[in-house]
């Protein structure tokens, strides 16, 4: 293939080089289109534009592929744990035995919440949504670090394996601490001898006169939610992420923002429009088959189904499928709404308008149905997405802190009022 693109604008010939990917994607190297044509490109959504470089994480979205730094996703739902992958992707390589071991014990040892911080969950609305206060408390977390949260990029880079470990710790011990305390339960402290899943699980549901370990089938299906989540190369948050990243804030202000990010219902939310969905369908009496003809003419929308990047099965979902029946199994549970799930999808692809549309059950189509399961609200399914993801964020906040690339900023074709005088109010 020729190694250059030619753009012909108006009478004018513009040569711009390739740039390959190591999986052979090619992109066409634009940045010097503007200095030499005044012209930009227009891509609303982004669906075309290549944003950054990266080498954490491989998606190709037609053969339905998942790569953390080159290793499948099967292979690591199979055989590593949440905490392993999440080092996997922030250092690059699988840990060693003793690397793991050091990564998993400063983890466990930043679980802790200064006392001061632990009040600010008081000040928040009885109704606030928890991805709401996650953010706030996040961010908040940062004041009490100041030494990690100093916005000198050289510096937060130096403090980044203790930033990551307090993280990546801290984010449980903040969903279970907002957990008991919009139901009035005293907060069961952390315990640095349990595992990562079965601390935050204790944490969250333990009884603190009387702390049982939550059956180890549990244990495991969170991590495998966990591990599943942890990146997707520049999805929306995770570009959010980035964004700010590239503007010289320090990783919680970045996760911050990238938790709102995720918040939306046609991002991390929709784990919980799923259940929504699936519980109405339920409700109403239908089997599933009435709900998708209503979205093949527009009506709905089949929450948990299509991708921007997709158009092949989600891996995710296909790992989950399978999870989701072990789980309720292991849990002697019987879920109506999985029954009802299964001949959605059943239905959904033989449909000519997915089919058409190449519409395939994403992560979230599973995931729900399996949170509900283990016992979380609701409202705290796209918490426990965020506890996942997390991992993903920090990589590419240091991924982006480390290359020292430019501040984002997009340009916009303007399409409002050209020109005109001010009027004062009295003549308007
Ligand atoms: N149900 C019914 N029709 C759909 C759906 C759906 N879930 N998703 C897309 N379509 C249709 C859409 O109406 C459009 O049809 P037409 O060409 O006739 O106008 C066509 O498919 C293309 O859709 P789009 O909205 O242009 O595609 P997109 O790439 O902009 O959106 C999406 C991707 C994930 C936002 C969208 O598929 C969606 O809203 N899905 C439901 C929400 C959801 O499950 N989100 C979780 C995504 S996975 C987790 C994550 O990464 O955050």
């Amino acid at each position: 293939m020729d190694e250059s693109a030619t753009i012909r604008i108006g009478s004018e010939n513009y040569t711009f080089p390739l740039i390959k990917g190591t999986e052979n994607e090619t992109a066409v190297d634009l940045r010097t289109l503007r200095g030499t044509s005044s012209c930009i490109t227009f891509d609303d959504g982004y669906g075309n534009t290549g944003s950054c470089e990266s080498k954490i994480t491989f998606i190709n979205g037609e053969k339905g592929i998942l790569r953390y730094r080159g290793y499948p996703i099967e292979q690591l739902a199979e055989k590593s744990t949440y905490l392993e992958s999440a080092y996997l992707l922030l250092y690059g390589e699988l840990p060693t035995a003793s690397q793991l071991t050091g990564f998993q014990q400063k983890i466990a040892g930043h679980a802790g919440l200064r006392e001061n911080m632990a009040k600010a969950f008081d000040s928040f609305a009885p109704e606030a949504h928890p991805m709401a206060v996650l953010s706030a408390m996040i961010n908040n977390l940062g004041t009490y670090h100041p030494d990690k949260s100093t916005n000198d990029r050289k510096k937060d880079l130096e403090t980044f394996d203790d930033t990551a470990a307090l993280l990546i710790s801290a984010i449980r011990t903040i969903a279970a601490r907002d957990y008991r305390s919009r139901k009035g339960l005293v907060p069961v402290h952390p315990d640095s001898s349990k595992g990562y899943c079965t601390d935050f699980l204790q944490m969250t549901f333990g009884d603190p006169n009387d702390p049982q370990p939550p059956p180890q089938k549990v244990c495991d299906a969170l991590n495998l939610v966990f591990l599943l989540h942890a990146d997707h190369e520049q999805n929306c948050s995770t570009s959010t992420c980035r964004m700010v990243a590239s503007g010289g804030a320090n990783p919680f202000a970045s996760i911050s923002a990238a938790i709102g990010a995720l918040w939306g219902p046609l991002h991390g939310g929709a784990n919980m429009a799923v259940i929504k969905m699936l519980k109405e369908i339920h409700e109403s009496g239908d089997d599933g088959s009435r709900f998708v003809e209503d979205a093949r003419n527009g009506k709905k929308r089949l929450m948990g189904f299509g991708h921007r990047v997709y158009k092949n099965y989600d891996p995710r979902a296909k790992i989950l499928n399978v999870a989701c029946n072990d789980a309720l199994e292991a849990l002697g549970i019987s879920s109506p709404i999985l029954d009802i799930a299964r001949h959605l999808e059943e239905v959904a692809l033989s449909d000519d308008y997915f089919i058409e549309r190449k519409l395939y059950p994403n992560v979230d189509f599973y995931s729900g149905i399996l949170l509900e399961a283990i016992g979380f609200p609701l409202n705290m399914f796209t918490v426990i997405f965020a506890i996942g993801r997390l991992s993903g964020w920090l990589s590419h906040w240091k991924e982006i802190a480390e290359s020292g690339s430019k501040i984002h900023r997009p340009r916009q074709v303007y399409q409002g009022a050209t020109t005109r005088d001010y009027v004062p109010v009295e003549e308007r």
